[in-house]
């Protein structure tokens, strides 16, 4: 039988972007041989990242997303770095919020558990009292690039930043989240918003929510408040399963839920288009860390979960499911990077993993 190759698009990015990309590419590399050779990775890696933007003006060719639109996969690390010459806001929209918009990419799924070998440094939480999956908006809300800057740079300097909220748009990341509940054991939801405060945006979600929620009535639901979400994310974790939330509000929560379950070091994140006529994007959820970036110590965790999560939707479950067993039978040997409590650096818990992966098939 000859084997399936699916190619990936590389981008490394900054920082521990290209560290961990770097592991993720070895750990997949492995997984294709170890569970079997049916299937392997032909990675192209595009050097689109800060450092490159500040020599030649650039981070993406104008052709870039066209080429992007040729691959199975993304696999994004990390972008941003800190200097002057080129703010956050420029690296965010000049390459990674293009990519998840001009590819239709309107579903960011952010799982959440506490890995075995690991605890939360909430002192009441068992692994079994955190199993979440946060449904991040992804292509409209508060992120939407509306708004603009008059009088810059005088005193009546005056700036809008316009939430977009649609129809459309909130119907698509509604339904998407009662599937991902109803393929979870306990078929409940939360919806989460801020709409007593903001009463136009905010309120729309609520009501589509409440229609979408009409066909599928074997899902529990229940309605958040952004604010009160937190504290209930911190004193009740038991009580959540699957949470949908706008591209603001699940952005800010995700980070809390990854700092929950142990370090934001583990977390992944796929940015999925899903009717498939894209292709998706997988990278972890932290940044690009320049306090620890060139020094060999990020955790590749969360880079081999999302390596995971690409490789289950390329539609090879049992793969995914293995590459997940072994990154967990390493952080239960005590294999873990700093962040986690641990001594080993990127490579040894990638050598790690690749070495559990020779045995979890
Ligand atoms: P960050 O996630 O890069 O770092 C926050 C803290 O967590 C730092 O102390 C860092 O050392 C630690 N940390 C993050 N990932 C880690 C890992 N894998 N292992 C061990 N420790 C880890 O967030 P920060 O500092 O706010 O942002 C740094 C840069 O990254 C900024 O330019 C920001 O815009 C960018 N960024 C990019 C994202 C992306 O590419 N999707 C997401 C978040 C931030
Ligand atoms: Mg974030």
């Amino acid at each position: 039988e000859q084997s399936r190759i699916y190619r990936i698009a590389s981008i490394p990015g900054d920082g521990i972007g290209v560290d961990i990309t770097n592991a993720a590419e070895q750990v997949l590399h492995k997984l294709s041989s170890a569970s079997g050779s049916t299937f392997e990775f032909a990675f192209h890696t595009f050097d689109w990242s800060s450092r490159n933007y500040l020599e030649r003006g650039w981070y993406m060719p104008p052709d870039g997303i066209e080429q992007l639109k040729r691959f199975d996969a993304i696999y994004f690390g990390a972008v941003g770095w800190p200097d002057p010459d080129v703010p956050d806001h420029i690296s965010l929209w000049s390459l990674i919020l293009p990519i998840r918009k001009h590819l239709s990419q309107y579903v960011n799924v952010r799982p959440t558990r506490i890995l075995p070998g690991t605890t939360s440094p909430l002192s009441n939480c068992p692994p079994s009292s955190l199993d979440w999956v946060i449904i991040r908006e992804n292509s409209e809300g508060e992120y939407s690039g509306q708004g603009g800057i008059s009088h810059e740079d005088t005193p009546y300097a005056t700036a809008t930043e316009v939430s977009i909220f649609t129809q459309v748009g909130i119907e698509r990341i509604m339904r998407f989240a009662f599937e991902t509940a109803k393929s979870r054991p306990r078929k409940k939801l939360t919806m989460v918003t801020k709409s007593n405060a903001q009463r136009h945006g905010m309120v729309l979600w609520d009501k589509v929510f409440y229609q979408v929620a009409e066909e599928y009535p074997e899902i529990e639901i229940d309605k958040m408040l952004v604010d009160a979400m937190t504290v209930r994310m911190v004193l009740n974790p038991k009580s959540l399963d699957t949470i949908v939330a706008t591209n603001l509000h699940a952005d800010i929560l995700s980070d809390l839920a990854a700092a929950l379950s142990g370090s934001i070091g583990i977390a992944p994140s796929s940015n999925l288009d899903p009717t498939r006529q894209n292709p998706s994007m997988f990278e972890p959820i932290h940044g690009s860390a320049p306090d620890i970036a060139g020094k060999g110590v990020a955790n590749p965790v969360g880079a081999f979960w999302s390596a995971a999560e690409m490789v289950r939707w390329l539609g090879e479950e049992k793969a995914a499911d293995g590459l997940m067993k072994a990154v967990e039978n390493v952080t239960a040997n005590g294999i873990k990077t700093k962040d986690l409590g641990g001594d080993r650096n990127t490579q040894e818990v990638t050598d790690a993993v690749c070495a559990e992966l020779e045995s979890v098939f």
